[in-house]
């Protein structure tokens, strides 16, 4: 069986890797040349999923049982100045693909982002009224309406505030946070952003699920409690065992970010736990998986 992962390197990739090597050759695609070593034995294709009949030839070569397709524009704030760039990687690819996948009859999980709401009102469900902020939300927005709409044997999930080990990964929260808190640095985070935050590793194994149950429908995933960043950040420290007196608390209008940030966002999961079988585990629980996890590497 083989499975094709759009942004191969990224970080959820590399945990889509670890859950799916075993059990298929993985086919991946992305900007930069792959990450993974020889022995892996995990393909990757260079290519620019803008470029879409090149796209389409790779597909109907490939032939791929699956398509996982986590690419994406991820610079939030840059989105604003580069529209038209986020709208062709995160609105016009998603929509080709679908259709591509459609057709050649591939089963196609899509993944979203809460940053579809608008942060008013949250904790949101599946069910819940988008509308999103933005040019990155927007342009996001489109994508997963696309996809939903075209047919087929189609999913999308929906993760909030992402994080995970990986390697050679842009920047993330924990990441950084942890570093910053090692080398003693004082951080400021905002404490009026609230989120459920989704660790990577257990969303791979919510997409497996999925794929088992061909469960093609529209997915929420993130950690048990919906908490402010500072509290995220505080709960990090005592895991990891780092100086919690070096984060201070501050608003979101102080960052003067040029993207909108929903604020009372997070996802309610009861669909995935009731439907698909998976706990929904807190967030200390699952920063001490990703402690062993960075432990065990
Ligand atoms: N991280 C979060 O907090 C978060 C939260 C909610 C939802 N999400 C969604 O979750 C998904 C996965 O996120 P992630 O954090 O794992 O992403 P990531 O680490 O940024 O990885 C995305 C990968 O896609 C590649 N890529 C971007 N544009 C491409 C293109 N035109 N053609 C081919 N490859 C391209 C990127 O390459 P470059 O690095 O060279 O650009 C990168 O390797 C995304 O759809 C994102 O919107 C993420």
């Amino acid at each position: 069986m083989r499975l094709m992962i759009t942004g191969i390197n990224g970080l959820l990739s590399q945990n889509l890797v670890q859950e799916f090597s075993d059990l298929y050759e993985i086919n991946g695609i992305d900007l930069n040349p792959g990450i993974y070593p020889a022995d892996q034995n995990i393909q990757v294709t260079q290519l620019d999923l803008t470029h879409t009949s090149e796209l389409a030839k790779h597909l109907q070569t490939s032939e791929p049982d699956v398509l996982i397709h986590t690419a994406a524009y991820t610079n939030v704030d840059r989105a604003e100045t580069e529209r038209d760039l986020a709208f062709a990687v995160n609105a016009v690819v998603p929509g080709e693909l679908a259709k591509l996948c459609r057709d050649l009859d591939i089963p196609l999980i899509h993944i979203s982002t809460d940053y579809v709401f608008s942060g008013d009102s949250g904790p949101y469900a599946e069910i819940s009224s988008c509308d999103p902020q933005g040019s990155y939300a927007e342009s996001k927005y489109a994508g997963e309406q696309a996809v939903l709409n075209c047919g087929g044997q189609v999913a999308v999930v929906r993760p909030n505030v992402m994080y995970g080990h990986g390697v050679q990964l842009k920047s993330s929260f924990v990441a950084w946070l942890i570093k910053e808190l090692q080398q003693g640095r004082p951080v400021n985070i905002v404490d009026d952003q609230y989120n459920n935050p989704t660790y990577a590793r257990r969303l791979a194994t919510v997409i497996h699920q999925i794929l088992d149950k061909k469960a093609w429908d529209l997915w929420h995933f993130g950690s048990k409690e919906t908490v402010s960043r500072y509290t995220f950040a505080l709960n990090i420290a005592h895991t990891f065992g780092l100086p919690s007196g070096l984060i201070n608390a501050i608003s979101t209008v102080e960052l003067n970010q040029s993207a909108p940030r929903p604020l009372r966002s997070g996802l309610i999961c009861e669909k995935v736990k009731q439907e698909l079988d998976v706990p929904i585990l807190s967030i200390s629980e699952e920063l001490e998986l990703l402690k062993e996890e960075m432990n065990a590497s």
